[in-house]
């Protein structure tokens, strides 16, 4: 979905970039001359990981936003993190190479949906998984992530009603893993759900001594016979650690370049997807919206930048932080 305050700065996204150009080389120089830092998520290509300053998952995207002192910060991930970053780092221009880069998890929860919602539940505290909009980080008490929902659940008095946003599979997850009832919002990750459960059985009876890790944004056919489930971050360490060597990884398909470099001599392969595509795996088709001519371009025109209106940033900044002291 395209931002449509944002939507007359696009117009230099059909720019090319110059003939002959060593496209890795020029980010490099040019993000040393303007005190840039690129900052990517573990699902954006392979050849933007690896000319990144940090990679990571969400939340060590937030830390990791929270502490720069670079004049920008180029965001290679989707809208909401890039926002986050800006919420974080209110001083920092932040750009973000693609603004169609959305997420179908921050599309399921619009505000006034949520603010009707949410009157339904007027005693409920309102834990929202960072993959939602400023305005519904702003309308929450406490924002999680995949590597901390269940810790940021069981902070929360017994006695309190919880909501727990958008994401249903990862509410499911957090409320069998603490034994508390969940609110659930009716949300999906479109990347996540298209895992194929049959392929993957099948998969697993072709690879029997590989051990199956999954994100808890999987559906729970898929977590219910996982041996490890964990953020992004987790998946790729327990690969580093496990004394295993064969691993069905049920995530968006990025990881494994991380999984690969990590953990060279393993097998790492990537969950079947329900609909065919190059790799038979499944990718999210917005962090794959970031490419490096889109990175050159946010780069040389310094935008798209992302901006939070005062409000919103304020509250979104409340319910972050409570997640961060946590
Ligand atoms: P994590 O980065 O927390 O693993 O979440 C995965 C995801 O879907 C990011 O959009
Ligand atoms: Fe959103 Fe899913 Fe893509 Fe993450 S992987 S950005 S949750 S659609």
């Amino acid at each position: 979905m395209l931002f449509e305050n944002e939507i007359s700065k696009v117009g230099y996204l059909s720019r090319s970039v110059p003939d002959g150009i060593n496209l890795k080389e020029a980010i490099l120089k040019m993000k040393k001359e303007k005190n840039a830092v690129i900052l990517a998520h573990y699902y954006v290509s392979e050849d933007i990981q690896s000319i990144a300053d940090f990679v990571g998952d969400s939340l060590a995207l937030a830390q990791a936003s929270k502490k720069q002192s670079s004049n920008i910060i180029v965001f290679c991930g989707v809208h909401f993190m890039a926002e986050t970053a800006k919420i974080l780092n209110p001083t920092a221009k932040v750009l973000l190479p693609d603004l169609n880069a959305g997420c179908s998890l921050a599309d399921s929860a619009p505000e006034q949906a949520f603010i009707d919602f949410k009157k339904q539940y007027p005693d409920a505290v309102v834990v929202s998984y960072i993959n939602c909009s400023s305005e519904i980080k702003a309308l929450s008490d406490y924002i999680c992530t995949s590597s901390n929902a269940v810790d940021v659940v069981n902070a929360i008095p017994k006695e309190k009603q919880i909501i727990f946003a958008p994401d249903k599979n990862l509410g499911m997850y957090v409320q069998k893993v603490t034994g508390r009832e969940l609110i659930l919002w009716e949300g999906a990750c479109v990347v996540h759900v298209n895992i194929s459960n049959d392929k993957l059985n099948a998969l697993m009876l072709a690879h029997p001594d590989a051990v199956l890790i999954a994100h808890p944004e999987c559906l729970p056919s898929i977590l219910d016979k996982a041996a490890f489930i964990g953020s992004t971050k987790a998946l790729l360490n327990f690969v580093q650690t496990s004394p295993n060597n064969k691993f069905i990884v049920a995530t968006e398909a990025g990881i494994l370049y991380q999984m690969k470099q990590v953990a060279p001599n393993k097998l790492i392969i990537p969950a079947p997807a329900l609909e065919s595509n190059s790799c038979a795996c499944s990718e999210c088709p917005y962090m794959k919206m970031n490419t490096l001519e889109k990175l050159y371009n946010a780069l040389y025109y310094e935008l798209p930048e992302i901006n939070v209106n005062e409000k919103t940033q304020a509250g979104a900044l409340k319910a972050l932080n409570n997640m961060l002291s946590i």
